[in-house]
């Protein structure tokens, strides 16, 4: 059997709604401002700057230029690069899928947290209710017996959610719920960031976005942390600019796409930041607890500390606070798409299975491991997923990229590819960027990412990250060997 036609964006506002939905997301709106914090407030501005233009752009063109000149998923573009690369495209993809089983989760949370927030039913203590109520979380190994049925449920929603979108026609589906969330999503952080600087005490809070700490700059942390946060926040690495830029109508001006993204979520981050900061300024100020307390990563400030800021808020919390996890809510729906839609396109042009089949598939599967999070050990292995995925397999996913297209792949064609319709033209600073600055750069992160992965594990931690590392390798080798019911996907 051979391939249908192809599927294409309708706009190229379709495409930008698309790929910004997909690098806003819980990056954005948790994981930032803890970084920002404890990486020298203002100052790390600096470090950010340069790895979002030295690196972050540089990395999404390839991205773009591949994508849109192969017109393919990962696995073919791999198999036409070379054929015994195909296995690395499955790796890089499992990769993708198995950091979506557990982001799923995650936004699962948030889900119920919008119910709660209507009635602030967490209570005074917030801590404990995450920890005991929503994820009735033991260390117990024996935890992973006990399922939480809230959890359950809202993860199910979710995979639901994503199943509801991926299965539509590119643009019925991924297009327009794009165009739809992404600006009910900037209407709301405006809310949120126009109100939290009204209340007092905010300025405690944002000005510390301006407050540079200049001896930060001199640690090599610092700029780790800040390349981290472009890889994490940009989607690098995970195949979704090259899915998205592959439906691509002819004539199509990547460069300038690519920087426009890249500006927009950038300045997402940062602008939300303003808002998050100030409503922690508040807190400081209202509660006294001091404020490198309260910039927590991830859960701690989107399910404790915004708990605790809102039951101080008054009835304001009442609107916010629903507000505020909606938020995340739709930051998290676009990426979740957006990271299932390169695995999906894989999978069905390799196997020719149709769209709404591949969607049904992939999110059974996915539902089926997002399962392990909402058990009662459940917080504990999804912490365990992110370090290994995000600080070793990711980042070993865009180290291989680089090398597969900056030494490997003739690499003059991706600049002619981004050239041609263009306005910015990029050239020979790129091509060195791309083959040396980005892999000593990634290579160093990696580096570090293993040694703070491994000097931190306990037993359970090494027996998970031993069979992630067991199914990291196996299940690439699989999907490569099945032969294609796709006879086209033969022809390099
Ligand atoms: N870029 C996505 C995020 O920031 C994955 O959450």
């Amino acid at each position: 059997m051979t391939e249908t036609k192809k599927q294409e964006w309708n706009s190229n506002l379709a495409f930008m709604m698309a790929m910004i939905g997909s690098a806003v997301g819980l990056g954005n709106i948790w994981r930032f401002p803890n970084v920002l914090y404890s990486n020298g407030g203002g100052s790390f501005m600096i470090p950010y700057i340069v790895s979002l233009f030295l690196l972050g752009i540089s990395f999404v063109l390839v991205e773009y230029a591949v994508g849109f000149r192969f017109k393919k998923s990962l696995a073919r573009i791999l198999f036409s690069v070379s054929k015994k690369l195909e296995p690395i495209a499955w790796f890089i993809l499992l990769v993708v899928f198995l950091i979506t089983t557990y982001y799923v989760c995650v936004v699962g949370w948030d889900l119920i947290y919008i119910f709660l927030s209507f009635t602030k039913a967490w209570g005074s203590n917030p801590d404990l209710y995450f920890t005991n109520s929503v994820l009735h979380s033991t260390d117990s190994i024996s935890g992973i017996f006990t399922i939480v049925p809230t959890v359950l449920a809202s993860v199910f929603a979710i995979w639901f959610l994503a199943w509801l979108i991926l299965k539509r026609d590119l643009n019925e589906g991924i297009g327009k719920v794009s165009k739809i969330l992404l600006p009910l999503l900037c209407i709301i952080v405006v809310v949120i960031v126009a109100f939290s600087l009204t209340l007092p005490g905010a300025s405690v809070g944002y000005t510390q976005i301006f407050t540079p700490d200049w001896s930060a700059l001199t640690n090599l942390d610092v700029w780790l942390a800040a390349f981290g946060q472009i890889v994490f926040s940009l989607s690098l690495g995970m195949a979704i600019a090259m899915t998205y830029a592959s439906y691509l109508p002819e004539g199509s001006k990547l460069v300038d796409n690519a920087v426009l993204v890249a500006f927009s979520n950038s300045g997402f981050e940062v602008f939300n930041s303003i808002g998050i900061f100030s409503i922690l300024g508040f807190m400081t100020l209202t509660s006294g607890i001091p404020f490198n307390e309260l910039v927590t990563s991830g859960t701690g400030l989107a399910f404790v500390v915004f708990p605790q800021v809102f039951n101080i808020m008054g009835p304001a919390a009442y609107i916010i606070g629903p507000l505020f996890f909606l938020c995340i809510l739709f930051a998290g729906i676009t990426s979740v798409i957006a990271l299932l839609e390169g695995v999906c396109y894989s999978i069905s042009e390799k196997f020719l299975i149709d769209r709404k089949k591949t969607a049904t598939v992939v999110c059974i599967i996915g539902f089926l491991i997002s399962t392990l999070f909402a058990t009662g050990i459940g917080s504990t292995i999804l912490g365990i997923f992110d370090g290994f995925l995000n600080n070793f397999a990711l980042l070993l996913a865009v180290l291989i990229e680089c090398i597969i297209f900056g030494w490997i792949y003739k690499f003059d064609n991706l600049i002619e590819t981004l050239n041609n319709n263009s306005t910015i033209k990029v050239g020979k600073t790129w091509k060195i960027v791309i083959k040396y600055i980005l892999p000593i750069c990634i290579g160093g992160l990696w580096i570090q990412g293993i040694y703070s992965t491994l000097t931190t594990a306990d037993s359970l931690s090494t027996t998970i990250m031993i069979i992630l590392t067991i199914v990291l390798i196996v299940v690439p080798i699989i999907f490569t060997k099945l032969p294609a019911i796709n006879k086209d996907y033969y022809n390099v």
